[in-house]
């Protein structure tokens, strides 16, 4: 039986599975590598500990999988998306990548928008500039580092230097392309005319194809390296989100997920280009070909549940230690200890700044409602609801545009915690379902594999034979009608708020 290899190129680390022709996980890897951070939301990483990284990871699985190694029948891409690997000439790194999360190009955002109209920006690339994305990075090295600049020949997205390493060929995918804001997505092709406006060369960037396209082979040296056989197919795979939606069964029309990792993000698939003209909402092309996706992206979801665990619950961290559990089992039972919406405690989950539905960088966390009462128990709830009201943000917008929205399926981290899970189906006022497999983008790019080999005839039919729902979570009438109340006084905070968040970051 063949065996499918999902590489996610992640911004912990990179996450290898190996999946068989009926679906099944037979085995996984794991190689962690460091996250720089230079200056406050300034994030970056090193191309190389991402290359040795996946040679590691790769090398487990060879290793674990033992003589079925050669049944590995091709290797599906994903990754981080947005982050920009400068290279030079000789295709050596010029600097390290500067990532998703990292929030240095608000001024290049408002030169892109002053200089093409945020309504004709999301008119050519149907999204506008926003701080993460892969085009503002790119004029903040020429207007910051220039040296570096001048010395540019090409920009690859994280995971297609990856690609480069492991086939020695230059290419992306049609969905990480669309987060550069270079990329026509209703054409699906890279947009000459705006690169020509930010002056960016057209040559610089790799052709995209679409997710299961076959991209190149293993070449000899990877595969001495890997233990893998050399000359299978790698495909271009999909940006994080795009495959980790397929991962989620996420290709039809009505199935949306909510995923909550450090980010949250609710996914939506859309059969047209769909589009908020406020570009509230991201809206990329699909990792299923011909079709599209739009996306809310709450920045840190699990990420302020990690916050809180790591700064105010060094009890319950101490506990688990001692006892070899899961710090947010011990979180999770003391929300459940305090009433829905906290007693008037209001968390605003803006830690990293926002993108959905604020788009602003210099917005922040923030607890409201504070009083003599309000214990610690509280506060956990007030942040599982915080991130569960960020979540209805993007899910109203996107119910907004007429994107069906009929199946939610819960999936990340953050899906396993029933309180959550809770939470979500009664702020969403919508019954919350939970997979048999939930594996993220590394199984999606093994999905994506399986049909480039011809193993199944199209995504849709993988994600038919893989991924269903097993489990739902209802959601209650009174609850819901409470949080309708609390998500409104959350929604009215950011704005009485917003003024001060600019202000403040004005005097840093
Ligand atoms: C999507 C996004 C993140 C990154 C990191 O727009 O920024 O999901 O891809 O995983």
């Amino acid at each position: 039986m063949s065996i499918m290899l999902g590489v996610d190129v992640g911004t912990s680390g990179t996450k290898v599975l190996a999946v068989d022709t009926r679906g099944e996980v037979v085995a996984s890897a794991l190689e962690e590598y460091p996250l720089q951070s230079p200056k406050p939301n300034w994030f970056e990483q090193h191309p190389e500990d991402w290359r040795q990284g996946v040679l590691t990871a790769l090398q487990s699985i060879a290793g674990a999988l033992g003589a079925r190694a050669k049944e590995v029948a091709a290797v599906g891409l994903t990754g981080q998306m947005h982050g920009s690997v400068f290279l030079d000439k000789d295709n050596k790194v010029l600097r390290p990548a500067i990532l998703w999360c990292d929030q240095r190009t608000a001024k290049q955002c408002d030169d892109i928008t002053e200089k093409v109209g945020e309504r004709k920006l999301i008119e050519m690339v149907c999204n506008p500039a926003l701080t993460g994305f892969t085009a503002p990075k790119i004029l903040w090295l020429r207007d910051n580092e220039p040296e570096v600049y001048d010395k540019v020949a090409k920009v690859l997205l994280p995971k297609d230097y990856i690609r480069y390493q492991l086939t020695g060929e230059f290419a992306t995918d049609v969905a990480d392309a669309s987060g550069t804001l270079l990329f026509d997505v209703q054409k699906r092709t890279w947009h000459k005319e705006l690169m020509g406006i930010l002056d960016i060369p057209t040559d610089w960037m790799p052709p995209a194809y679409e997710g299961p396209d076959v991209t190149g082979k293993l070449s000899n040296a990877a595969a001495e390296q890997t233990g893998l056989p050399a000359g299978i197919p790698v495909v271009a795979g999909g940006g994080d989100q795009a495959a980790g939606g397929v991962g989620c069964g996420i290709v039809k029309p009505g199935v949306i997920s909510s995923t909550i990792g450090t980010s949250g993000v609710i996914f939506a698939f859309a059969e047209q280009v769909k589009l908020d003209p406020e570009g509230r909402v991201h809206t990329f092309c699909h990792a299923v070909p011909g079709k599209w996706h739009v996306m809310g992206v709450v920045l840190s979801a699990g990420g302020s549940l990690q916050w809180f665990r790591d700064k105010l619950c060094p009890a319950e961290r101490g506990v688990a230690e001692a006892t070899g559990s899961d710090p947010y089992v011990y979180i999770d039972a003391a929300a459940e200890k305090a009433p829905v919406g906290a007693e008037g405690l209001t968390f605003l989950p803006y830690l990293t700044g926002e993108r959905t539905p604020h788009k602003d960088p210099y917005a922040k966390g923030a607890f409201i409602g504070l009083s003599l009462r309000h214990t610690r128990a509280h506060m956990a709830r007030a942040v599982l609801e915080g991130v569960a009201f960020a979540l209805r943000d993007s899910l109203d917008i996107i119910r907004g545009m007429g994107v069906p929205t009929d199946q939610v399926r819960a999936s990340g981290g953050g899906a396993k915690s029933a309180i959550w899970r809770q939470i979500q189906a009664d702020v969403n006022n919508a019954p919350l379902h939970t997979l048999n497999v939930d594996q993220g983008p590394a199984y999606g790019a093994a999905l994506l594999a399986s049909v480039a080999t011809g193993e199944f005839k199209s995504i849709e039919q993988a994600c038919d034979a893989a991924v269903r729902p097993v489990d739902t979570c209802e959601p209650n009438a009174g609850r819901a009608k409470e949080y309708d109340t609390w998500f409104a006084e959350y929604q009215e905070a950011y704005k009485v708020l917003a003024p001060g968040f600019h202000r403040v970051a004005g005097h840093l």
